[in-house]
């Protein structure tokens, strides 16, 4: 911590708590403020560029994530921590996302609350320091290698820009191939982790009976097998990050146990009575719904809760096509960078038409084999392709139409097949024109309209 006393403001409607608190925090050195309301918090805020505000969650009147976002409104470098009360973790993230920068939940040891500050100070300090953290992220194109310029990636590159620094879980999902573990591996070396390890357990790859050794480590005779002591993955993520990969497919049990890490920060190696504690910062990723799981009882929902603090979605390929060029050129750089390949127009459509349900892994595959294919030539065709993605056709221009020898009538050719397409939209909706006119990317009214147009007909 720096040597200028921190400037705290304390929002807390329990007088004995309040003053029991901001005591604590005086002898420890913070120069305090208090006020027993939201009002009043924005009172003394309109006042004083305060550096900390520690805010309770529920207040009579304005409550504290109103707080929140209002000091962070006025003040972007405030760093803002909220007090939440038993089962408010829904509600805490809510702060979070408003701007708070982390939370204490009730009822907590003075110490929880310093820890929380003292890390927040340090990671503030960090982050301003860092100033060439923010202009190697001006490049909005790439963030860590992570390819994209289409509206979806320049918002993710925005939110990694803001949580990266920070200390909250972080829960990436997406379909396979679209660069989860590349978020994960970007998050923290752009964190003040960076230092440190990143870990990476994907929790689907070992057997359930072996995980919890794995994550938690083992002492010697724990099972056996377990000839001496060990290290898990979490001791080994000790001050940097931790990576579960597919976690979605943890057991129940091991679920617990995970949200006891998350909560605490410690855990017992397996086999162990004594209590080890763990500074990391966990990213969790999963293909699955882990919402959907939740629903079904087959994933604990405050751990989902404690997971999806950060969410960070990752959209398909076939949702941001615009990107495809662009990987393509960052693809043919890493397999042939002694070689200016190019790409032909006609085979760079197909590579834009495909669906790509494996998403930038299979893309950057048929790039690595086109590469191979090429080998005498300075041009990727599309022969080089993979047969599914020479076949890929782009719907709109796609079509087995021919000109019949004496010609056809135009407008009532073109009529029917309109007509042929709305009819199969409908049906695929089940009737539902908003539906229907969206997978034919009309307005609900004109499709309507033509509709009322063939049935006067
Ligand atoms: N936006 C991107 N820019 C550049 N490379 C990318 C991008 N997204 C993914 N990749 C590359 O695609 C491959 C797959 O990425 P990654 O392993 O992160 O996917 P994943 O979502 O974890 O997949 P899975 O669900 O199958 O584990 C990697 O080689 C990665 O380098
Ligand atoms: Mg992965």
């Amino acid at each position: 911590m720096s040597d200028s006393p921190k400037h705290l403001l304390l929002v807390e409607d329990e007088a004995p708590l309040r003053q029991a608190i901001a005591e604590q925090l005086t002898d420890r050195g913070y120069q305090v403020e208090q006020a027993e309301s939201g009002e009043a918090a924005l009172a003394h805020l309109a006042d004083f560029a305060f550096d900390i505000i520690v805010t309770d969650l529920r207040l009579p009147g304005l409550d504290g994530s109103a707080v929140i976002e209002a000091a962070v409104a006025r003040y972007p470098l405030i760093i803002a921590i909220v007090v939440t009360g038993f089962g408010t973790v829904k509600d805490a993230v809510e702060a979070i996302k408003r701007g708070a920068w982390d939370f204490v939940s009730k009822p907590f040891q003075i110490d929880e609350l310093l820890h929380v500050l003292d890390a927040a100070i340090e990671q503030r300090r960090l982050k301003s320091e860092n100033a060439y953290l923010r202009s190697q992220l001006e490049e909005r194109h790439r963030f860590e290698g992570i390819i994209g310029k289409s509206r979806p990636m320049t918002r993710l590159f925005q939110l990694l820009e803001t949580v990266a620094p920070t200390n909250s879980t972080i829960l990436v999902t997406g379909d396979t191939g679209t660069g989860k573990e590349v978020v994960a591996q970007a998050i923290h070396h752009n964190s003040p982790r960076r230092a440190h390890r990143f870990v990476a357990l994907n929790c689907s790859a070992i057997p359930e009976t072996l995980l919890e050794a794995e994550l938690f480590g083992h002492v010697r005779g724990a099972f056996t097998g377990a000839v001496g002591n060990r290290q898990g993955r979490l001791e080994q993520a000790h001050k940097g990050t931790l990576f579960l990969d597919e976690v979605g497919t943890m057991s129940v049990a091991l679920q617990m146990k995970l949200l006891r890490v998350l909560q605490e920060r410690e855990f017992e190696r397996v086999g162990d009575s004594h209590t080890t504690k763990v500074d990391v910062r966990v990213i969790a990723a999963t293909n699955s719904d882990l919402a959907k799981l939740v629903a079904e009882g087959q994933f604990r929902e405050d751990l989902f809760y404690r997971l999806n603090v950060i969410p960070v979605q990752l959209p398909p390929l076939r949702e941001r096509k615009e990107d495809i060029p662009l990987l393509v050129q960052h693809f043919l750089g890493k397999f042939a960078p002694e070689r200016s390949l190019t790409v032909a127009q006609e085979a760079m459509r197909r590579l834009m038409a495909y669906q790509w349900p494996g998403n930038v892994r299979q893309l950057e595959n048929a790039v690595e084999r086109a590469v191979a294919f090429t080998a005498g030539r300075s041009q990727i065709d599309v022969d080089d392709l993979p047969t599914e993605v020479q076949q890929a056709q782009d719907p709109t221009t796609a079509s087995s139409v021919t000109l019949p020898e004496d010609g056809l009538d135009l407008d009532a050719f073109v009529g029917n097949i309109e007509r042929e397409l709305i009819q199969r939209s409908l049906e695929r909706t089940g009737g539902n024109k908003g539906q229907a006119a969206r997978l034919l990317n009309l307005k609900r009214t004109t499709l309507v309209e033509k509709i009322k147009r063939w049935q006067a007909r």
